[in-house]
């Protein structure tokens, strides 16, 4: 059922909707400067800074060096892949044609074993190699080679990440992936590019032990997440900055993994809304917010860290090496 803890393993629970309390385009955190030490201009003076500027300030003199980054469908819109959530534009806003008796559905184990069509038709499109990862996955990417990325847990299952060479190592992808495909029933595993073969041809693909249906091993509602998940244990009471990039923090467990780090480590969250505990007040001292575009602030953090530039460079003679990989005549092309 959902949200039961069951034999140790956890599973999604969605929860409901809290309405927005901060307005957009702004900056904001808990508590003025003054009141934190660590965060004190070298003078002594209580400057009052921005979210980014005080983060930025952090990192540059050394504070941080355990980063995890918490991210969803938001990093990768700048790819032109749609969230879910966002009203009039989200995926969930366009499921019309499937004809699925709610949004989530699309992606419920249950729905999925009576009828699995509308997921597959789906995936023809959500299959990785269509978009190139963006500015944001860069930065992350950044943060590896700048050896601060401790951890990177995100729920996209675009496939961006490993795209734009964040190394399997640093990455956890809690909702799954594309890359490998089992049947949904007995779990055989299926050769993912046979499986990725059947659907685009819009086949079902099915199990040679047990005739079940196959799908990639995407997380549904109602599935166990990875083992890699569950990493977070050991990462998070470790991590010296929380990073919340791109989600809504509305489904379970993953929404709560954010409050599993110690409670002065500094939380930031990039996002167009607030979201998660960051609805609620007071905020956590050391919790800060940049709200507003998720490509804006990034570029404006990395100024601040100097960074502009090099993620630039890296940025282009990356996707130099990707143009061969990836069709650009299929881009952008979801609903
Ligand atoms: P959502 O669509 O729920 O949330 C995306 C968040 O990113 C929203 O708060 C948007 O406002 C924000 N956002 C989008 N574009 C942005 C931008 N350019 N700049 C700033 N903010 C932006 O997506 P997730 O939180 O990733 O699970 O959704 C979580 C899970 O729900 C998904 O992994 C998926 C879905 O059901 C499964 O399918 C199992």
């Amino acid at each position: 059922k959902w949200g039961e803890k069951l034999d140790g393993k956890k599973y999604y629970n969605l929860k409901p909707f809290s309405p927005l309390f901060f307005r957009k385009g702004k900056s904001y955190q808990s508590s003025s400067p003054s009141t934190k030490p660590i965060l004190s201009s070298p003078s002594g003076s209580s400057v009052p800074r921005g979210a980014l500027e005080t983060i930025g300030r952090l990192m540059k003199l050394g504070r941080v060096r355990n980063i995890v980054v918490v991210a969803g469908a938001g990093i990768s819109t700048g790819s032109g892949i749609p969230d879910f959530r966002t009203p009039g534009t989200g995926l969930y806003a366009n499921l019309a044609k499937y004809d699925i008796p709610y949004p989530e559905a699309i992606f419920n184990i249950d729905y999925f074993s009576d009828n699995p069509h509308p997921f597959f038709s789906l995936a023809k499109e959500l299959y990785p190699g269509h978009h190139r990862p963006n500015y944001v996955h860069y930065f992350i990417r950044m943060l590896h080679q700048k050896g601060l990325l401790l951890r990177m847990y995100t729920q996209n299952i675009d496939g961006l990440e490993k795209l734009c060479g964040i190394p399997d190592d640093k990455l956890v992808e809690a909702h799954g992936s594309f890359a490998t495909a089992a049947c949904h029933l007995c779990y055989t595993p299926y050769p993912a590019e046979e499986a990725k073969q059947a659907i685009m041809k819009g086949n079902v693909p099915i199990c040679t032990f047990c005739a079940g249906a196959v799908k990639p091993n995407v997380v549904f509602f109602g599935e166990d997440l990875p083992e890699k998940y569950f990493q977070h244990a050991e990462d998070f009471p470790k991590a010296d900055l929380l990073m919340i990039m791109g989600t809504s923090l509305k489904i379970e467990p993953f929404a709560s993994l954010v409050n599993t780090v110690k409670s002065t480590v500094p939380r930031l969250l990039l996002n167009r809304d607030p979201v998660g505990p960051f609805e609620r007040r007071p905020l956590r001292r050391a919790d800060y917010m940049e709200l507003g575009d998720l490509s804006d602030s990034v570029r404006k953090l990395a100024e601040i860290l100097g960074w502009h530039t090099e993620i630039q460079d890296l940025m282009n003679s990356h996707e130099n090496g990707l143009r061969s990989y990836t069709d650009p005549s299929n881009s952008s092309d979801f609903f």
